[in-house]
């Protein structure tokens, strides 16, 4: 499958196996890939990934639960769905977690000119965005289902102290991925406003295309 054809195939799968369809090698690609191609601001390099894959994934989700849990009480815990949305990520194969380095953010506010200076930060996210939709992509293209969740900032300072992650890292987003349920159906993609609404496409003399 294309990486063209791949954006069109892409969607939000949540009930995963413990399976891969490719070794865990290419996915470590993967994430090197993106590291080393998608693009920022002043090519400031901010995002940072860790992989988690067999115990680290199940641990991961196992902190996450147990976060979330001591936050809402066992009960609401339960009844509000999230236990049983915890138990499906920790199903799938494994999880890549996307941080920024607040302290190259910080020096490159610094480095940065005045008018640059409150820009940065959203640039940052923008840049993190980039690389979750890079990998979103580049997984369905090796057969892979997805999915992404915000447990952050509930859950930064746990996984931090788990696996020795820097104080500076900042999470951003958890992408949980693995081979799709059988039977797993998704339905045609909702527009909700007509693409004609969304899409302007202008010429030279200020003349809206279908309007000439
Ligand atoms: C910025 C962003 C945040 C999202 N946050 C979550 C999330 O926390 N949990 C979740 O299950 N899906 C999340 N999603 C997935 C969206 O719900 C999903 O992409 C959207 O409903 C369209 O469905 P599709 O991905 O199948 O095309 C997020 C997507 C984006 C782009």
């Amino acid at each position: 499958m294309s990486f063209a054809i791949a954006t069109q195939k892409r969607r939000s799968i949540r009930a995963l196996q413990p399976i891969s369809p490719v070794p865990d090698r290419n996915i470590i690609d993967l994430a090197s890939n993106a590291l080393l191609y998608v693009p920022s601001a002043f090519n400031s390099q901010t995002t940072r990934l860790t992989i988690h894959f067999s115990e680290a994934h199940r641990k991961l989700w196992s902190i996450t639960g147990a976060a979330l849990e001591t936050n809402l009480g066992s009960e609401r815990y339960k009844s509000s769905g999230s236990a049983d949305k915890i138990n499906a990520y920790s199903k799938g194969y494994g999880t890549i977690l996307f941080w920024d380095d607040i302290e190259v953010l910080e020096q490159m506010k610094k480095g940065a000119a005045d008018h640059y200076k409150d820009k940065a930060e959203e640039w940052v996210h923008q840049s993190n965005g980039m690389h979750q939709y890079y990998l979103w992509v580049a997984l369905e293209e090796h057969g892979l289902g997805v999915n992404v969740q915000h447990y952050n900032p509930l859950i930064d300072e746990g996984v931090r102290k788990e696996w020795g992650i820097s104080g500076s890292w900042k999470l951003r987003a958890q992408m949980v991925f693995g081979l799709p349920e059988k039977g797993t159906l998704v339905g045609e993609k909702e527009q909700k406003v007509a693409i004609e609404e969304r899409l302007k496409v202008f010429h030279i003399d200020g003349e809206e295309e279908g309007k000439l």
